[in-house]
């Protein structure tokens, strides 16, 4: 895949997804009825955080008995992070930073990457990489939409996906920013819930989130 057809890719797995749950997986037996319950709620892109010491089997395990799921790795911090998520078989790769190492990692592996950026200086970075589909971490807590839009004054050409602080109450609002492709957050899964085995709530929930977000 050449640069631009990357970024692409990455662009439109993000936008179709409209919301991504940033999934805490702390038991591998959660894994797979968690990710049925998010499908079965119409929210197919899933990143998997690597957060956990069970993270990557739950990652395998969802990628082998969740067709329907798009999953991809979140919380890549380094290069080695990277080759783990390419080699699980993950679709696209997320990180919350940009770091010259791992930006440096991600520009010659083939696997769609969006670093993550708080600041003009590491969306500078980022770029300098080719990589002008970003996570804006922490959304909230770096200043919001102000920011955002504030950003999007010398970088009018980049692509968002901002995750930290969005839940059912702010979602469609920042959907609403043109440079938005679609948001993230861990309000799909709560923590309760997914320790409950509260299926049918994470479920409903999703359901709920995605007919009043397409509407939006
Ligand atoms: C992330 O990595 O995107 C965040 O942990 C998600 O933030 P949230 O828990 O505030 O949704």
């Amino acid at each position: 895949m050449t640069e631009t057809v990357k970024q692409q890719h990455m662009a439109d797995l993000i936008r179709q997804a409209v919301v991504i749950p940033v999934l805490t997986i702390e038991r591998l037996e959660d894994a797979v009825p968690l990710a049925k319950a998010l499908v079965a709620g119409g929210v197919r892109t899933l990143e998997v955080t690597l957060r956990t010491a069970v993270a990557a089997e739950a990652a395998k395990a969802v990628i082998a008995e969740v067709p329907e799921a798009i999953v991809g790795i979140g919380t890549i911090l380094n290069g080695d992070d990277l080759a783990r998520a390419e080699a699980l078989g993950a679709k696209f790769g997320i990180s919350p930073g940009a770091t010259p190492e791992l930006l440096k990692a991600a520009a010659s592996s083939r696997l769609p990457f969006a670093p993550g950026i708080a600041t003009a200086s590491e969306l500078m970075q980022a770029l300098a990489y080719g990589f002008d589909v970003v996570k804006f971490f922490p959304a909230e807590q770096a200043g919001g939409i102000k920011a955002l839009r504030a950003l999007a004054g010398p970088f009018p050409n980049v692509r968002v996906c901002p995750t930290g602080g969005i839940g059912e109450a702010n979602a469609a609002t920042w959907l609403a920013e043109p440079n938005v492709l679609a948001v993230g957050g861990s309000w799909l899964c709560p923590a309760a819930d997914i320790r409950a085995g509260n299926w049918a709530g994470i479920t409903a929930m999703c359901a709920q989130a995605m007919k009043s977000l397409k509407s939006a």
